[in-house]
């Protein structure tokens, strides 16, 4: 079987990415006469002379055409009688970033463009960091447009001494670097008579030689269970999809955790039984012996992987709204998709130095050093030794977006050290010595809008009703708890995060718990909910306008905000993000003190019984 090769193009908006790969497929005749014909029929009509648009082949998108730029990954596939190839063609632009991880993540080789009349750029740069950063151990730099250049040897020469020195340090296997013209088909299928000087390979041949090897680690059987499924008395399989590598019935596996081994018995892809099953595929497998096996275990060819819910990892961020400490998204690493924290940031790294720089926040298309807590363990490592199980994407819970991804340095071991220590007098325990189901009451809302003295007035009523109850209120924390936070966006979800930590212990006291705090953002409330249980929380936005909080003005805080003595006021020199979905809107502007209370009182009831 032929060799497959999976490389991405790289480079800056107009520097012939696709014209590159057109123009190589056209000439090794690796395309189909209709396509052929398109191309030549379409250049006709774009232009009088008629000159092929090679380009016209890759760009498959129709905005792509239409702004003449690439803005999506479009895979091509072509076989020559050498080698089978997979072509991610990457976007130029800095806004498509993503879609470059996304194409890096996939490829053995990148190859790299520059306009030979420019040169390095901090773009190349960047590309050159992202496709390391993503593992990428084969760079081809393909300086094109010499034709452009009169085929000028000493500016390829510079052009060379300046990329040798961008990717100095860089942990690579190979690279070369290739003088080109994607119009003109230099060096691309043939050596071209107009750069005699140039010794190496032409391009496609250079990729038909490429030796890549890839690493034995990244082989290794690897599947999260998913289900154990038990049909029968006498039949015990272990269902999900493998992650990574292969496996044949007789093959001994590790489980984690536990690291207790077994051998194969039986394997099913989908209802059939199978002698092996390989990456991709859904299992059933059933073992030789009786293990504590359950949903969340993973099943190992080796052990070779970690089993922990903490990691260092440095970090590409790619959304709009910067990183920040404490917040909350979804992780994939591989097939296996939770919730996640990022706790720290260490501090980011220069593109174009490498220095470390110490910042509380990153932007998009900048690198940083993190740490990550997952809400369970899960089996992952470090890049190095597993690029499938050590890379990961982060994913904004809201939008479903992915707004980061990164790779593994360093599995950090705090939770096999910390149990969770299980207590006689359960939750359930404390909640029906109280006669009551407990929950959380979030209010949410302007300074000003009401959510203290509501919140007050339900407790007094849940009191007289005979009900244990608890009120936190965001003054009276921070005058203990939370006193060494502030008022900026992450000092906030701090604050949000200890009082929804405080409230998920009240409940688990048997409390019914009132909180009254501004939590002005979606996502941090977003996260509370999760620490709190979904069930279990209920919350209210108290969405008193603007104008009369203003008016009302009870704390003269806003007036001290609007002249300027108080910063990052919610509302007016900071912002407050609407709920969502919740479950009751009050606007005390509007409704009563007794009716808004009467509906929250309602409602608990229904979820308190
Ligand atoms: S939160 O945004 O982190 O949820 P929290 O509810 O704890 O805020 O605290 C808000 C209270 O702090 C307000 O009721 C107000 O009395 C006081 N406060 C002081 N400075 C600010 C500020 N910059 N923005 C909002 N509230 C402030």
């Amino acid at each position: 079987m032929k060799s497959i090769l999976r490389f991405i193009t790289c480079g800056s908006v107009d520097d012939g990415k696709s014209t590159l790969i057109g123009h190589m497929l056209y000439d090794a005749k690796l395309l189909f006469a209709d396509q052929e014909e398109a191309i030549e029929a379409e250049s006709r009509a774009s232009n009088s002379e008629g000159i092929l648009n090679y380009s016209l082949l890759l760009d498959g998108l129709m905005a792509e055409r239409e702004q003449s730029i690439t803005i999506d990954v479009a895979y091509r596939y072509f076989t020559t009688k050498n080698r089978s190839f997979i072509v991610a063609d990457c976007p130029g632009h800095e806004q498509y970033t993503r879609n470059m991880v996304v194409g890096a993540a996939f490829a053995d080789v990148a190859i790299i463009l520059v306009d030979a009349s420019k040169g390095i750029s901090t773009q190349t740069r960047r590309h050159v960091r992202i496709c390391v950063f993503m593992g990428i151990k084969h760079i081809v730099l393909a300086v094109n447009k010499m034709d452009i250049i009169h085929y000028d040897r000493k500016r390829f020469e510079e052009i060379r001494r300046e990329f040798k020195h961008a990717i100095n340090n860089c942990d690579l296997e190979s690279f070369t670097i290739i003088p080109v013209s994607a119009t003109e088909g230099d060096n691309l299928n043939k050596k071209s008579i107009n750069t005699p000087w140039y010794k190496g390979k032409p391009l496609l041949t250079y990729l038909e030689k490429l030796n890549i090897e890839q690493s034995s680690a990244n082989d290794v059987f690897l599947m999260p269970v998913q289900r154990v499924c038990r049909p029968a008395p006498n039949f015990r399989g272990y269902q999900g999809q493998i992650e990574n590598g292969s496996i044949s019935v007789g093959d001994e596996v590790f489980v984690l955790p536990g690291n207790e081994r077994a051998r194969i018995s039986k394997l099913y892809v989908t209802n059939n039984k199978r002698k092996s099953a390989y990456i991709g595929q859904a299992v059933t497998i059933c073992l030789d012996k009786e293990i504590d096996i359950s949903r969340g275990s993973v099943l190992m060819k080796r052990n070779a992987a970690e089993f922990d819910d903490h990691f260092q990892a440095t970090v590409i961020w790619l959304g709009d709204v910067p990183l920040m400490e404490g917040r909350n998204y979804f992780i994939k690493c591989g097939t296996m998709e939770q919730p996640a924290k990022v706790t720290r940031i260490y501090h980011k790294i220069e593109i174009d130095s490498g220095k470390n720089i110490y910042v509380s926040q990153v932007l998009k298309n900048e690198f940083a050093y993190c740490e990550i807590v997952l809400s369970q363990r899960m089996a992952f490592n470090y890049f190095k030794l597993n690029q499938s199980i050590g890379q990961f994407i982060l994913i904004e819970r809201l939008t479903n977006q992915t707004v980061g991804c990164g790779i593994i340095e360093l599995p950090l071991h705090y939770s096999n050290n910390i149990m969770w220590q299980k207590t006689d007098i359960t939750r359930a325990i404390r909640a029906s010595q109280k006669g009551q189901k407990p929950c959380t009451v979030w209010f949410t809302g302007l300074s000003g809008s009401g959510k203290s003295t509501i919140a007050n007035m339900v407790e007094k009523r849940l009191v007289a009703e005979g009900k244990h109850t608890m009120l936190l209120d965001g003054d009276n924390m921070r005058h203990g708890l939370c006193r060494d936070l502030g008022f900026v966006e992450n000092d906030r979800s701090e604050n949000v995060r200890r009082v929804a930590e405080v409230a998920k212990l009240l409940n688990d006291a048997g409390l019914i718990v009132l909180t009254a705090f501004i939590s002005p953002y979606q996502r941090d409330r977003e996260s509370a909910k999760q620490i709190i249980g979904d069930e279990n929380y209920i919350e209210i936005y108290m969405s008193t306008p603007l104008e009369i909080c203003e008016r009302r003005d009870t704390k003269g805080l806003y007036e001290k905000a609007k002249k300027g003595d108080i910063l990052y006021f919610t509302g007016i020199s900071s912002s407050y993000e609407v709920p969502v979905n919740p479950n009751i809107e009050i606007d005390t502007s509007k409704c009563t003190l007794e009716e808004s209370v009467e509906k929250i009182i309602k409602l608990i009831n229904v979820k308190s019984i």
